[in-house]
């Protein structure tokens, strides 16, 4: 599979009265099209800073980006993070979307649902409004919303939050992006809506052959949807993998942790909730080692102090799986065992 997206060395840092916050730091991660990478890591990590660097989302005049982001088009590879801003805003809803956690904050109040479906459609297409509202009820059916011809003449409110959800995913799929990404989509859903959400953009990505980037919390989800998962924390990319490397042969202590910090079904009785004690670091003063080491129960297993001296290199392994640690993964295995928390 080729990629779509390949975002490589991205940095994204905030200027502040307090010091530079690097929220984002040499992050590179890819994803082709058909394929849904999950993105996972605690508050703060800086999922959501990378992903809007990609959609050209920061304000220039106070954010600092370097690094690059290529979408790969059939007219040829754009860097969007070097390419002009009226540019990157053409491919903006059109190459590639972005749906958030909370659909209302996104949707405005005052038109109803079809009016702005079809503004997101005229803005790429030439067109008639007419034509712009039939693609707009084509797109609520596609998205599952009953009575769609109805329907696209109400308003946002008039809408549950499962189906503003799907509202939200029909505006974003307008123009057949290449690349969505779904930041948080389910968070604010029941599990029964958020279980429907996920199948329906598993069954869209299919249809259309999109790439997905997948933002969650939940690990229960990425389980259930990703064919690769990339772990962030304090910045940075600690590791990547496919979806069964990472949850049965994780490599860094930190994706471990998660693991533990979730209940599972499959251990109930045998295996507590084990949440990472610690908090994780400052963005404005990280420390000169491995980020993570402050909370690392397996810190005790390297040489000497090297895990609060250098940061590891992100090493890859077999499956193109890698990680940042000191530790080789078969090390780490090896003391999750002695850890007791082997996950
Ligand atoms: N405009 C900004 N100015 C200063 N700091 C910012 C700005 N935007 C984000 N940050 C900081 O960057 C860090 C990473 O934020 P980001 O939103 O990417 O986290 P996240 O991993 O998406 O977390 P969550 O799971 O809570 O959504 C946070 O510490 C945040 O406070
Ligand atoms: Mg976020």
């Amino acid at each position: 599979m080729s990629n779509f997206l390949e975002v490589k060395n991205l940095s994204v840092s905030f200027p502040t009265h307090d010091g530079l916050v690097k929220a984002s730091n040499d992050v590179s991660f890819s994803v082709a099209l058909g394929e849904t990478l999950a993105i996972v890591g605690e508050s703060g990590s800086g999922k959501s800073v990378s992903n809007l660097a990609v959609m050209g989302l920061h304000n220039p005049n106070s954010t600092v980006i370097s690094g690059q982001a290529f979408l790969n088009l059939e007219s040829g590879p754009i860097d969007v993070i070097s390419a002009p801003a009226e540019s990157v805003r053409k491919l903006r809803g059109k190459e590639m979307a972005m749906i958030f956690q909370d659909p209302m904050s996104a949707l405005h109040p005052f038109y109803t649902v079809g009016d702005q479906i079809a503004e997101a459609w005229l803005l790429h297409n030439d067109g008639k409004k007419t034509d712009a509202m039939a693609r707009a009820t084509e797109m609520l059916n596609l998205v599952g919303i009953p009575d769609a011809h109805k329907r696209v003449n109400e308003f946002p409110h008039q809408f549950s939050g499962g189906m503003r959800q799907r509202v939200m995913i029909a505006m974003a799929l307008v123009n057949n992006p290449s690349l969505l990404i779904a930041d948080e989509p389910t968070t604010a859903l029941d599990v029964t809506v958020q279980a429907q959400i996920l199948q329906l953009l598993g069954k869209l990505q299919k249809e259309l052959n999109m790439a997905i980037i997948l933002i969650t919390h939940d690990l229960g989800v990425v389980a259930e949807v990703a064919d690769r998962v990339a772990v962030m924390y304090g910045g940075r990319i600690v590791e990547e993998g496919k979806v069964d490397d990472i949850f049965y042969n994780s490599a860094h202590p930190y994706t471990r942790g998660l693991l533990n910090s979730i209940p599972r079904v499959d251990k109930v009785g045998s295996h507590r909730l084990h949440a990472i004690p610690g908090q994780p670091p400052s963005l404005i003063a990280l420390p000169k080692g491995c980020s993570f080491a402050a909370r690392c129960e397996y810190k005790r297993f390297t040489q000497g102090s090297i895990c609060n001296e250098s940061v590891p290199a992100l090493t890859v392994g077999t499956n193109g799986h890698s990680a940042r640690c000191h530790l080789t993964p078969a090390q780490v295995a090896q003391h999750s065992l002695e850890i007791g928390t082997g996950a």
